[in-house]
C-alpha cells in the first residue's frame, strides 16, 4: 500500500488537495447526492425498508456468463440436460427466483456477461438483466473479469449498466480519481414515516475488483486498489458520522454490506469446519493482498461482503467480525458441476421494532440460497449478524 495512492493521471500531485476532494465527494455521497441516483433520472427508486415486515431483501446473482441467448449452450450440465439448454435457462431461473423471493433489490456481482462468446456486449447485457427490468425490480451491478471481453471495454460495459432501466448502478464517485469502473454506494432508508424514514439505516458498497494484474511482475487476477479503498473509507466514515451525529442520533453505525466480484485472499482462511455452504475449488484471489479486508475491518460498519468468481464455492465464513460470502454460480453458460444446481444468494435484513411498534434500525441480517432445482430449494439459512451480539463500535476516523 505504500508510495502513492495508485490514482490515475494525477500521479504525485498535491496529496492534501486530493484528500479534500475525496472527503467532499464522500460527504456528497452521504448526503444522497452524486452517483447511484440522478444519472438515470428516476427519483421513485429510493431504496427503503418495507413497512409491513420491516425487511429489505437482496437477491445476489453471481456469474450469469450470459452471451447470445438461445444460441449459447449450457456448460457442465448432465448429458440428459444438454439438449435444449441455453442462456434462456439462466433467464428462466432469474424469473423463478424473483417471483418467489420478491426482492427489494437485485445485485449482479460480475461476469454478468461472458464477453468472449457475446456477439454484441450491450445486447447481451440487455438480455441478461431483462427479467429484473421486466419485473420492475431496482437493481445494481458490478463487473467481473469476463464482462469486457466482447465488444465493449470495462468502462463501456459499466456505462451501459448505469444507463439501463431501473439501474441503481453508478460509474464512479464524482470528483474523485479512482481505479476501475463501478465504485459507488447506495443507501437504504428506514420505514417511511418513522423517525429513521429519512436516514440510511443500511449502507451498500459496490467496488470494481478488476480483472487481471497489469503489473508485469505480478501474475493473476486484479485487486481493489488503494484509491478505491480511500474512497470506501471516506464514504463509510462520512455515513457513520451522519448516522450517529444527526437527529435522531444513533449509538452505533448503520450496518454495511459490500459487493464485488473477485475473492480477497482472506477467503482462504476457512476449512469445511468453519463455513456454511461448500468449498469445492480453490480461492481464485489476486496473488497479492491489497489490504481491502483490513480496510473493511477498520471501517467498523461492514458486516458482510458478497462476491462471485469461483462458481463452485457457495459458502459464508466469518473472519474478524465480517462474514465473507460467495453466492455460487448462477448462469448456465458458466462453468459449474453437472448435477450441482445453479444457485442464487438471498440476503434479508430485518429492522428492530420498539415496544410501541415503531420500526427502528437494523436488528439482524440473514441469508440463504435458492437452487434451480424443481423445488427451487432453500438451503443453508443462517444469521450473518445480530445487533448487540457481535456488532462492532466505530473507530473514530474523523479527520477534522
Ligand atoms: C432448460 O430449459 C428447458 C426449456 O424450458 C428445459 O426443458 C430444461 O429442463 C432446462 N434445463 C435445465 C438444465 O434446467
Ligand atoms: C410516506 O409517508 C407519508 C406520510 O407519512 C405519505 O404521505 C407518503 O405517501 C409515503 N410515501 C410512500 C412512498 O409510501
Ligand atoms: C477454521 O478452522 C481451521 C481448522 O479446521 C483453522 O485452522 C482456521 O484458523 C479456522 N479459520 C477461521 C477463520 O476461524
Amino acid at each position: 500500500m505504500g508510495g502513492g495512492l495508485g490514482l490515475r493521471r494525477r500521479g504525485a500531485q498535491l496529496p492534501l488537495a486530493l484528500l479534500l476532494v475525496l472527503v467532499a465527494a464522500a460527504a456528497g455521497a452521504a448526503a444522497g447526492k452524486g452517483k447511484g441516483k440522478g444519472a438515470h433520472g428516476s427519483t421513485s427508486t429510493r431504496l427503503r425498508f418495507r413497512r409491513d415486515s420491516g425487511t429489505f431483501k437482496v437477491v445476489q446473482v453471481a456469474d450469469m456468463h450470459y452471451a447470445d441467448g438461445r444460441a449459447t449452450a449450457c456448460e457442465d450440465v448432465l448429458p440428459s440436460q444438454v439438449a435444449g439448454c441455453s442462456d434462456l435457462n439462466t433467464t428462466a431461473f432469474l424469473y423463478r427466483v424473483f417471483r418467489d423471493e420478491d426482492p427489494d433489490l437485485v445485485v449482479f456481482t460480475g461476469d454478468n456477461i461472458y464477453g468472449a462468446d457475446s456477439t454484441d456486449a450491450a445486447k447481451s447485457m440487455d438480455a441478461a438483466i431483462a427479467p429484473a427490468i421486466d419485473m420492475k425490480l431496482p437493481w445494481a451491478a458490478v463487473i467481473g473479469n469476463h464482462d469486457q471481453e466482447g465488444t465493449l471495454s470495462r468502462e463501456g460495459v459499466m456505462r451501459h449498466l448505469v444507463s439501463m432501466k431501473n439501474s441503481l448502478s453508478g460509474l464512479n464517485p464524482e470528483g474523485v480519481e479512482i481505479d476501475g469502473y463501478g465504485n459507488y454506494n447506495l443507501e437504504v432508508s428506514g420505514v417511511n414515516g418513522t423517525s429513521l424514514g429519512e436516514k440510511s439505516v443500511l449502507n451498500l458498497y459496490f467496488l470494481d475488483s478488476g480483472d487481471y494484474s497489469t503489473v508485469p511482475s505480478i501474475k493473476g487476477y486484479g485487486w481493489i486498489k488503494a484509491s478505491q479503498q480511500v474512497w470506501f473509507q471516506q464514504t463509510s466514515s462520512s455515513l457513520q458520522r451522519k448516522y450517529m451525529n444527526e437527529t435522531p442520533k444513533q449509538k452505533e453505525p448503520a450496518p454495511g454490506l459490500v459487493f464485488f466480484h473477485i475473492p480477497l485472499p482472506e477467503f482462504s482462511s476457512f476449512t469445511a469446519a468453519n463455513i456454511t455452504g461448500v468449498k469445492q475449488e480453490g480461492i481464485s484471489s489476486a496473488s497479492i493482498n491489497s489490504g481491502f479486508f483490513a480496510s473493511m475491518v477498520e471501517a467498523g460498519d461492514v458486516k458482510a461482503a458478497f462476491i462471485g468468481h469461483d462458481h463452485l464455492n457457495d459458502f459464508c465464513g466469518k473472519l474478524g467480525g465480517i462474514q465473507l460470502c460467495y453466492a455460487g454460480g448462477f448462469g448456465y453458460h458458466a462453468y459449474g458441476k453437472a448435477g450441482w444446481s445453479r444457485r442464487a444468494r438471498v440476503v434479508s435484513v430485518q429492522l428492530e421494532k420498539t415496544d410501541n411498534g415503531e420500526w427502528q434500525g437494523v436488528k439482524s441480517i440473514k441469508t440463504w440460497k435458492r437452487l434451480d432445482d424443481p423445488q427451487l430449494s432453500t438451503i443453508d439459512s443462517e444469521v450473518l449478524w445480530n445487533r448487540g451480539f457481535n456488532g462492532r463500535r466505530k473507530k473514530n476516523t474523523d479527520g477534522s
